[in-house]
């Protein structure tokens, strides 16, 4: 399965555009400023429905238009499907494929997915704890509906647990009652949790020995809250003992909301000590990781879009990262600057939203 072409109308800084693309590498160079990423933010909105960079259709169109409008074709070994989205100013959208409305958007997951790196996704490793529980949320919660629903109820009880803390005199029932619904569902989030990062660290760890040329180990390190495996009683008995920390800070002090993982590159704390080409090869691991994770429950390749992800690997791991990825993924690469020649790629100039191939 790979995307053949897009159509791109009223979106961003493009007018009106059609691009046909490879099955393998396509790669889009240009100044700054021209349409690269933008390029690449229409084909993630078209596998997901969701822009990675906002959450406001409104910042998506052309500021010239009413409307912006995408239609990407699907080429598959079976035949070809259409996927058509379109966004007013006013908040309303369509989504299609091959013609029929979709009820919901995760109607398209069974036909396409994708995964974007960009160069803000380097807080993964620099930023703060939220910004982990946040990619463990997100793409956890992409595989199960079961740990999405779980970790919004949680989130609904903190918040209870947390205001109650703060009132002048909190209620003891009420209080047992919100302690004993966090903990329940403490015990299954850090279980998926666990399992998902055991799963992620190993293919992670793979992938970084292939584009860093055998030379760095890289680990994940788990910051437990409460360690997975605990029985009721002893979740519990955590939550007990932070009783008076809880009572002086007025916040719940124990739980999967503290939860933490970090990234160790030969034995020494990434976050801390890495250079930004090592943080950037670690994250983009952990993307190639996500795309094996994916491909396991799919068994289809998502695609992958890589903003500007060069512009801090050395020419050897530019080139170890796109042997690994030739003939496996199709992959959309932004760039400033052009490839050493004889990389297998296709190269396109984009220039004030138009795209030309390059020869
Ligand atoms: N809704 C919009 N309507 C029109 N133009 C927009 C819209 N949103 C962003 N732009 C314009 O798109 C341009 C940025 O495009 P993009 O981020 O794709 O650049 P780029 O080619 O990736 O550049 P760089 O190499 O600096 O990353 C900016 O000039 C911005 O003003
Ligand atoms: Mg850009």
């Amino acid at each position: 399965m790979y995307l053949n072409s897009i159509y791109l109308k009223g979106w961003r800084n493009y007018q009106e555009e059609k691009v046909t693309f490879n099955p393998g590498i396509n790669l889009f160079l240009g100044n700054n400023g021209q349409g690269k990423t933008n390029l690449l933010e229409g084909i993630y909105f078209l596998a997901t429905g969701q822009s990675p960079r906002t959450s406001r259709i409104e910042d998506l169109i052309n500021w010239h238009s009413q409307y912006f409008y995408l239609k990407g074709e699907l080429h598959k070994d079976d035949g070809s499907n259409t996927i058509e989205m379109g966004g007013a100013r006013d908040g309303r959208r369509v989504n299609k494929i091959d013609g029929v409305p979709l009820q919901r958007l995760t109607e398209i997951a069974g036909l396409l997915s994708a995964v974007f790196f960009m160069p803000e996704d380097l807080t993964l490793v620099k930023g703060g704890p939220a910004a982990r529980r946040r990619f463990l949320d997100t793409e956890i919660g992409q595989i199960s509906r079961v740990y999405r629903f779980n970790v919004n109820n949680y989130k609904k009880y903190l918040r209870e647990r947390n205001a109650l803390l703060k009132s002048k005199n909190p209620d003891k029932i009420l209080l047992q009652v919100l302690t004993e619904k966090l903990a329940d569902l403490s015990g299954p989030i850090i279980q998926e949790r666990n399992d998902y990062l055991q799963k992620l660290s190993l293919l992670t760890r793979l992938k970084h020995r292939k584009i860093s040329g055998n030379t760095e180990e890289l680990s994940l390190r788990y910051n437990w809250s409460i360690e997975p495996g605990l029985s009721r009683q002893q979740v519990l008995a955590k939550f007990a003992e932070t009783r008076l920390l809880e009572r002086q800070y007025k916040l719940t002090m124990v739980g999967p909301h503290k939860d933490d993982f970090s990234f160790v590159l030969n034995g020494a704390e990434l976050k801390a000590f890495g250079s930004q080409g090592q943080q950037r090869t670690a994250v983009l691991a952990v993307k190639l990781a996500e795309i094996e994770l994916i491909k396991t429950e799919t068994s289809e390749y998502p695609l992958l879009l890589l903003d500007d992800v060069f512009s801090e690997l050395d020419e050897e791991r530019r080139e170890l990262l796109l042997e690994y990825l030739t003939d496996r993924v199709q992959t959309f690469i932004s760039s400033a600057e052009a490839l050493p020649p004889g990389s297998k790629v296709n190269s396109y100039w984009v220039d004030a939203g138009r795209i030309c191939e390059r020869i």
